[in-house]
């Protein structure tokens, strides 16, 4: 089998090195190639990171450039500009999207096949620019989408319920952005309902929505950035696609009428593996759950029409 690679565009700033030192330190992939607007820092970045990399088994971090993409390799995109305190992640519309669709159209340059994981915010709407700048299939192009909010909700319930995080399965879904929600129909502990565990009551859960969307907020009005979270989600994902049998996360793709929505990228459960991401459908939502989901849609439709 073909030796896959894993490029890293916008690798000098703090999510594409994160990114970078996850995948190392768990050894996901045997090269990691790096990528910047400023390639001395992506140098600087693979340097490092080669350091803390001699105690695997032997991973390569170097710095590298569009030219080496190949068929099949993946390319994860988090080149831009991040939230400041005050700012959402729509804030950062106008500006990211001239840079996602730039460095799109190198990555695909030559008609090149590779699978595309966006990162860059607003991501939802830098996913659908992906698939549209790049022509590629939307099972290729995909983005992170609230496996974040879910990995934040999961820690939620942890620290609530005193369980470990890993017991949990749960998924906050729709836009990776305020209107971001929890699915705690569906949430299972150890394969309890959750209304079931031990020590629930509904106050316990009441502002979860809110707890969950609003922590980046909390995290960047403290230390300003977010970046060891959405690392340790770059490299799981990555690790997905390059094993055959698919592994379910909540990342955002373009809907062609599952969950009755077209047209519109989001995030709903998806199987990502060596074939690529697939929303899955027949997650079952309670009515509430889904107008929230519509609303998710609404909200990403204006984004994207705004770009038009
Ligand atoms: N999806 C998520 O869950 C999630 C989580 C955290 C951050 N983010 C997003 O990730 C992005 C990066 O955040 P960060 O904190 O690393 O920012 P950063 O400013 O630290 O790094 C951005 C990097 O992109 C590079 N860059 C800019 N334009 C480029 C271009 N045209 N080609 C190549 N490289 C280019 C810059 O040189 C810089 O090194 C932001 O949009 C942020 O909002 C997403």
């Amino acid at each position: 089998m073909k030796k896959q690679k894993v490029f890293i565009v916008g690798a000098g700033g703090q999510v594409g090195s994160s990114a970078a030192y996850a995948m190392a330190i768990k050894q996901t992939i045997q090269e990691i190639v790096l990528i910047d607007l400023h390639p001395d820092i992506a140098n600087g970045q693979a340097m490092d990171i080669t350091d803390a990399a001699t105690f695997t088994n032997g991973v390569i971090v170097r710095a590298g450039d569009y030219s080496e993409i190949a068929d099949d390799d993946i390319v994860v995109i988090c080149s831009g500009a991040a939230q400041k305190p005050g700012q959402t992640r729509l804030d950062l519309l106008s500006v990211n999207a001239s840079i996602i669709s730039d460095v799109v159209k190198q990555i695909v340059a030559g008609g090149k096949n590779p699978y595309i994981l966006l990162i860059t915010n607003p991501v939802d709407v830098m996913t659908y620019e992906a698939v549209k700048a790049s022509g590629l299939s939307r099972n290729r192009v995909f983005g992170t989408g609230t496996t974040l909010e879910s990995a934040r909700l999961r820690a939620a319930l942890a620290e609530k319920f005193k369980v470990s995080a890993n017991q949990i399965n749960a998924y906050a879904l729709g836009e990776h952005g305020d209107s971001t929600f929890t699915v705690l129909s569906q949430a299972t502990i150890g394969g309890i309902p959750l209304a079931n565990f031990p020590g629930y009551n509904y106050d316990i859960v009441a502002n979860i929505d809110k707890e969950v969307s609003e922590k980046v907020y909390k995290i960047i009005n403290t230390k300003r950035a977010t970046f060891y979270g959405i690392g340790q989600v770059i490299s799981e994902i990555v690790a997905a696609i390059l094993r055959p049998v698919p592994t379910i996360y909540p990342v955002c793709s373009l809907l062609d009428g599952e969950y009755g929505l077209q047209d519109v990228v989001l995030s709903v459960p998806s199987s990502v593996s060596s074939d690529g991401v697939h929303p899955i459908e027949g997650y079952r939502l309670s009515q509430g759950e889904y107008a929230k989901l519509q609303n998710s849609a609404r909200v990403i439709r204006g984004a994207i029409n705004s770009m038009k």
